[in-house]
């Protein structure tokens, strides 16, 4: 894998200059400000292939990346499609060596060289207050709009769910959640901090445009893919102003769709309702934070947070594509972090890029593995995090050498 570290890229952009003219004409996105020494372009724009970053970040995800980018190795080798990986070491070291979470030119970078960026996890006791996961995850969420964030939630084997009576069949939706405002994007503030008398603000950001686009991505993806069931989720009945502009768009976006059953219910009920009865559930679109705290009850719901993949995207643009789960430093370093999430994150990625026989080999590839038992310890097994990349690569090799 290339590797670019923060000094190379802050010199990457003084020498900008001498790579402009490469640069002309060559997608909607390039500017005078891109830097692209090599040449380098992204599939989307005519490139000879897909450029993924690869941003392993920290704790757990240094160790569930590499068998990640592995399997994509394995499953896109035989078919000869070519995909181009380039490492970030952006994260927690990185900070604290060098005070830098997210370096100057990073984000023109991603947008204009790259196709997809497979991310790991960012978090690190170290960083009590979460600067860097904030200037770089959320960072790139924003900064890239990357307004949906796709989570689904699937049981892969029956055997994992908590819920007495369930099966996979009863498990499978698809939660969209709002990537790129509400009580996310950071607007607040302290008044008279650390006295007896302190207020503290945190502003619940909603645009008739943030709640518009999510809506209607979650109708389309329904539509797109024969789904019966939206279920937009709010808490309007106490968040009058901000949720009842989320009411407002919905109920109007939901006339466009009448072949698909709408429905809204409260997020306190929302979460109590997906365990009584998960399979009531196709599609839930909610808002940023709600989104956040259903994703992961949704995971636990198909066998914890160690198989659940998250996509941030924005269709047509570089996109995100990650496990739910975040840095575990209560595991990290014993190499025992469970990889499906990346694996079935680099899936998604597989999705958006039209990977498509690609992606559901990745898909095959974990189940196979719960199936035989190639688990690691927080789904019963005994299997080390490389010992699963392992199998899951020869799976992938092995699928395309079948047929
Ligand atoms: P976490 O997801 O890191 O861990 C929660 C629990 O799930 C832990 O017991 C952990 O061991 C387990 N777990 C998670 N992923 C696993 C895997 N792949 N295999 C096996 N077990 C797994 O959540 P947390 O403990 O609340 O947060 C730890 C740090 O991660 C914090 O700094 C938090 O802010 C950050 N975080 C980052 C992201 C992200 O980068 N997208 C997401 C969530 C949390
Ligand atoms: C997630 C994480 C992040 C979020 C944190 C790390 C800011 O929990 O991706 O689900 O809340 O979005
Ligand atoms: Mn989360």
């Amino acid at each position: 894998m290339g590797h670019v570290s923060l000094p190379s890229l802050a010199n990457r952009r003084c020498a900008g200059h001498c790579i402009l003219s490469a640069l002309k004409g060559r997608g909607p996105h390039m500017t005078a400000k891109s830097m692209n020494p090599a040449g380098k372009m992204p599939l989307r724009w005519g490139g000879e292939s897909a450029r993924i970053a690869v941003i392993p970040g920290d704790g757990i995800g240094k160790e569930v990346t590499p068998e990640a980018v592995k399997v994509l190795r394995a499953v896109t080798a035989p078919a000869r499609r070519p995909l181009e990986f380039v490492e970030f070491d952006w994260g927690a070291d990185k900070y604290l060596k060098e005070g830098v979470t997210l370096p100057a030119g990073a984000v023109e970078i991603l947008r204009d060289e790259f196709d997809a960026i497979l991310f790991g996890a960012l978090g690190d006791p170290r960083v009590p207050s979460n600067k860097h996961a904030a200037d770089i995850l959320l960072g790139l969420r924003f900064k890239l709009d990357l307004y949906v964030n796709a989570r689904p939630v699937e049981l892969l084997h029956n055997r994992l769910t908590p819920l007495r009576d369930r099966g996979e069949r009863d498990i499978r939706m698809m939660v969209f959640r709002e990537n790129t405002e509400g009580l996310y994007v950071g607007m607040g503030g302290f008044f008279k901090k650390e006295t007896a008398d302190e207020i503290a603000i945190q502003e619940d950001v909603n645009s008739r445009k943030g709640v518009e686009r999510i809506i209607r991505y979650a109708y389309d993806y329904a539509r797109e893919n024969g789904l019966k069931r939206v279920c937009m989720s709010d808490k309007s009945n106490a968040m009058t102003f901000a949720h009842d502009l989320w009411q407002r768009v919905f109920k109007e976006v939901r006339q466009e769709y009448p072949k698909i059953e709408s429905r809204h219910l409260y997020i306190d009920t929302l979460a109590m309702e997906m365990v009584r009865e998960p399979s009531q559930f196709d599609v839930i679109v909610t808002c940023n934070l709600f989104g956040d705290i259903v994703s992961d009850l949704g995971a636990q719901l198909a066998g914890g947070l160690g198989l659940a993949p998250s996509g941030n995207i924005h269709p047509g643009r570089t996109s995100l594509f990650e496990p739910v789960h975040g840095s575990a430093p209560n595991i990290a370093g014993k190499g025992i972090a469970n990889p499906f999430g990346s694996v079935l994150a680099s899936a998604m990625m597989l999705d958006f890029l039209g990977w498509k026989p690609e992606a559901q080999v990745l898909r095959e590839a974990v189940k196979a593995a719960l199936r035989e038992d190639i688990v690691t310890p927080d789904l019963g097994g005994v299997k080390q995090t490389v010992e699963v990349g392992d199998w899951l690569a020869n799976f992938a090799k092995m699928a395309f050498e079948r047929t």
